[in-house]
């Protein structure tokens, strides 16, 4: 917790006014039982937005009623409801409530997987609909500030208008607490109840390097729903840790979010896809019977993909600089492909970021054969050229999962090209 802003207002020292709205905040609901030790001090002072609404006290008043009449007078359910403030609170980073309603919400049911997938800014998977219908909207509002249509008409058919509306007004208030909050920095109320905020922002996500590294594969059925911003600041830095030739790093993202620049991309990338899974096709067609189900289910998912790729949260669009690549093949009478060595590292960190994240991504270089007219849409200057176009979101589905790829066995040739260095035999390996 930083530095308190206000000094707390005693009791011995409020007027009237300041009084009224004291004595309603204990007699209040919240100040009895188990929660008036959170939001009232030894001293007498308050904690939480209370304290500073102290100094508006007739504001504040109504304010207080505000608050409890989101609580006690409506038909949004408990659990639903402290979903969405926990989305809130994580989304400032605001201590006091994240705390405050980690607790209530846990009483009121909320799973703890939910929890921590809130705190993490990821999205939690309810079996309940009215839970993920306030989850998902009280998201969208926090960090696109803007609710998609899909959104809003499923959450109308999981919770009806009422409570759909109550939602919406208990995500604006509580994130008129969290200004509050974040303004003026209200001490916990005692040392041996410590406030405890959502998790840090910057904490690594938990996942082993070949574990993901092993399941990394083209997630192309993604949810429409937005990243936090932390969580793709995170998986962009990876990006950046990648190494490249003379540590020049000669490259840029471009992070497409603007909902018209991601159906322009999209439907230049509709028109590339048809065309290349059409020969797809063809080739799937010759194939012994057998062998078709994998391809064609791989091919059904990019066909998703062109159909969706508008509706992606972000499509992040890798620039490179061609004078800055150190090209040692390029005059092999072959094609060059040194040059991508300084850009694509840094694809694949991201694609691994993402994986560590539960984020869905594909690498996708279609785009790159119409480099003129994306140049145009996302006023890309010469010299700077496309690399790579990687669209992430949440999966669909199960996201990630088992590669298939060729064994290490046949693919590493030890000492010179043609002899295996490691046996597939079993017995001998052993
Ligand atoms: C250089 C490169 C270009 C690719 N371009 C596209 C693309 O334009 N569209 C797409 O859907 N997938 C694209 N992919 C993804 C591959 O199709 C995918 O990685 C491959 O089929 C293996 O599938 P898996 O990763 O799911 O195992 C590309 C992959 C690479 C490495």
């Amino acid at each position: 917790m930083s530095a308190p802003r206000l000094v707390p207002l005693t009791p011995d020292t409020l007027d009237e006014a300041q009084r009224r709205l004291y004595d309603a905040v204990l007699e209040s609901p919240r100040g009895q039982g188990g929660t008036r030790r959170m939001i009232l001090r030894e001293d007498g002072t308050l904690t939480g937005p209370f304290d500073a609404w102290l100094r508006t006290p007739v504001v504040g008043e109504h304010l207080e009623r505000v608050g409890m009449a989101l609580r006690t007078d409506t038909v949004l359910p408990a659990d639903a409801r402290e979903t969405a403030v926990l989305v809130v609170a994580r989304a400032w980073s605001a201590d006091f409530e994240w705390w405050v309603h980690g607790m209530v919400a846990r009483a009121e049911g909320v799973p703890e997987e939910a929890i921590d997938a809130i705190g993490h800014g990821r999205r939690p998977s309810f079996d309940d609909p009215a839970c993920q219908a306030a989850h998902d909207v009280a998201f969208e509002l926090v960090q696109r500030r803007s609710l998609a249509p899909a959104t809003l008409e499923r959450a109308r058919e999981a919770l009806g208008e009422r409570a759909l509306v109550e939602v919406v007004t208990q995500v604006g208030f509580y994130q008129l607490v969290s200004g509050v909050l974040e303004s003026f920095h209200p001490p916990g109320p005692s040392a041996d109840l410590p406030v405890v905020g959502p998790p840090s922002t910057t904490e690594r996500a938990g996942i082993d390097l070949y574990e993901a590294a092993s399941t990394t594969r083209a997630v192309r059925r993604l949810r429409p729903d937005p990243i936090p911003d932390d969580v793709l600041q995170r998986v962009l830095r990876a990006a950046t840790w990648a190494p490249s030739g003379g540590n020049l790093q000669p490259w840029h993202v471009i992070a497409v979010r603007d909902p018209a620049r991601k159906q322009a991309l999209a439907e230049l990338y509709r028109g590339l896809w048809s065309d290349y899974a059409a020969d797809r096709r063809t080739l799937i067609e010759r194939l012994p019977e057998a062998m078709r189900a994998a391809p064609t289910r791989a091919l059904a998912a990019g066909d998703h993909l062109a159909e969706h790729m508008g509706e992606v949260p972000v499509i992040n669009a890798f620039c490179f600089h061609p004078e800055r690549l150190h090209i040692t093949d390029a005059d092999l009478g072959r094609p060059s492909v040194v040059g991508g060595a300084s850009l694509y590292p840094a694809v694949q960190n991201l694609l691994l970021a993402c994986r560590a994240e539960g984020l869905g991504c594909v690498l996708t270089t279609l785009l790159c054969s119409r480099e003129k007219e994306v140049r145009e849409l996302l006023e890309i200057p010469e010299p700077w050229a496309t690399a790579a176009f990687v669209p992430i979101g949440w999966p669909v589905g199960g996201g990630h999962g088992p590669l298939s790829r060729r064994p290490v066995e046949q693919v590493v040739f030890g000492d010179r090209f043609g002899d295996a260095l490691f046996s597939s035999d079993p017995e001998e390996a052993r």
